[in-house]
């Protein structure tokens, strides 16, 4: 069984994880901006919150557990991304996503005898999934979304 020592540590991981998501950075690439429809757009703010929620919810599972927080780094990975074509960058991003997605799936299981941390993570997994489904569909839509294609979708 996984000790709470061992639990800490484990969401520190995810934790740092969340920290690293390129998502955020999707909205200070240019490519994103200038191409992005305003749904696409607004998805993307919306999975941003969603990140910074996650850690929050991560963090409060750490501290319920009398365990300490792990200091956040910068990631130099990201600053490149802003330069980049979108169809060069949302590859990146789900790959990313998707990375998140089986961490968790590992995770999760060790988790099993610790009902707070469990619930937090399945939570954010959730969430993860329907982000990888959500930056998919916009690989699918195409880029540069046609004009129509918002009014098209609905
Ligand atoms: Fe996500």
């Amino acid at each position: 069984m996984t000790d709470r020592r061992e639990v800490i540590e484990i969401l520190n991981d995810l934790l740092s994880l969340e920290r690293g998501s390129l998502i955020s950075h999707l909205l200070a690439s240019t490519v994103f901006v200038s191409r992005a429809t305003a749904r696409e757009d607004l998805a993307v703010r919306r999975m941003v919150r969603e990140i910074d929620e996650h850690q929050r919810w991560l963090v409060d599972a750490i501290v319920g557990l009398r365990g300490g927080v792990a200091p956040g780094r910068p990631d130099p990975r990201a600053a490149e991304l802003h330069y980049q074509e979108l169809r060069h960058v949302l590859p990146r991003v789900i790959r990313n996503e998707q990375r998140i997605v089986e961490e968790y799936e590992q995770a999760l299981p060790r988790l099993g005898a610790w009902p707070e941390a469990a619930a937090a993570s399945s939570r954010i997994l959730a969430r993860h999934r329907e982000h990888v489904r959500e930056l998919t569909s916009f690989m699918t839509s195409g880029a540069p979304p046609a004009a129509g294609s918002v009014s098209a979708a609905k």
